[in-house]
């Protein structure tokens, strides 16, 4: 059963978590978090000032809650705290090691808002720590849209047409979601896209969908359930032609003129 929009408002607003208080994440969580799937253990990149963990205790009471942060490192009732910088690949592998052996129900990156360090973090931990069926918050991704600025001390150069935007570098993702009625070249060619941002293709692999919310994006993984509609012949392999369909025409005058134009010639020739 989804937990309701009222449900999270009233977490956010007794725990104080600007998840609520300002971005009013309610509108999205609420079609994501479940309260069947998330009876486990939860993992924050991001402490901050821990209302967060008064929030996702007050809506997941049972659950055990795993935060990373720069230079914190804590236990609490039914939290831990570890120290991990998420710009750091050695960091995040140690990190990954300490928590394989947890079954971890959702992931929420609410860290350092740098999208190379979210691309680092999310190609280890979606992939190797999240279970399957389960959802990858990435937070406040306004910090892809600062042209000149910086975020905890880290510079953010990017823009609406920044290539290394986090909205843009998983809007290409969805590209890639549709791969089965992608051309063989057409796929090799999103391939090397989608490794030039920084993503681990394996990883990218394991995504069911993507949600573009205010602020934030909803990963979901796949399970093996999802396994037979990805690797199979598309049946309408011959619709994804390059060359023009002379049938579609309907007139006999359009017909001549395109075949003037030996538009069937080169179709032969491929
Ligand atoms: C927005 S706050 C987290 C708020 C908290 N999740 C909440 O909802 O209450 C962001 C946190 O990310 C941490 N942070 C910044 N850069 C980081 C990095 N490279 N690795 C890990 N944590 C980082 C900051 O120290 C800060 O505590």
């Amino acid at each position: 059963m989804n937990i309701s929009r009222d449900e999270i408002k009233l977490a956010g607003d007794l725990s104080g978590t600007d998840k609520v208080t300002h971005h009013g994440y309610e509108r999205f969580y609420s079609d994501f978090l479940n309260r069947s799937k998330i009876c486990n253990q939860i993992l924050e990149i991001g402490y901050g000032e821990g209302q967060s963990i008064k929030f996702w205790k007050r809506i997941f009471p049972n659950s055990f809650l795993n935060i990373l942060d720069l230079d914190k490192s804590e236990i609490g009732s039914g939290f831990q705290v570890f120290k991990c910088d998420q710009s750091s690949l050695k960091d995040l592998k140690k990190i990954e090691k300490e928590l394989e052996s947890k079954s971890i129900d959702l992931i929420i990156d609410d860290g350092s808002h740098i999208p190379e360090h979210i691309i680092l973090t999310f190609n280890l931990f979606f992939k190797s720590l999240l279970n399957e069926n389960c959802t990858y918050i990435i937070e406040d991704i306004e910090t892809s849209y600062w042209t000149n600025s910086e975020c905890y001390g880290y510079p953010t150069n990017y823009g609406i047409d920044s290539k290394n935007s986090i909205v843009n570098s998983f809007f290409v993702l969805n590209h890639w979601l549709n791969k089965e009625f992608l051309r063989e070249k057409q796929k090799n060619k999103l391939e090397n896209k989608i490794k030039s941002l920084g993503f681990n293709i394996e990883t990218v692999n394991s995504i069911r969908s993507i949600t573009f919310g205010h602020n934030c994006i909803c990963i979901n993984k796949n399970s093996k359930d999802d396994l037979k509609y990805l690797d199979r012949d598309y049946r309408f392999k011959l619709k994804l032609n390059r060359f023009i369909n002379i049938n579609m025409f309907k007139t006999k005058r359009l017909k001549t003129f395109l075949n003037k134009l030996k538009i069937y010639n080169s179709r032969k020739k491929e």
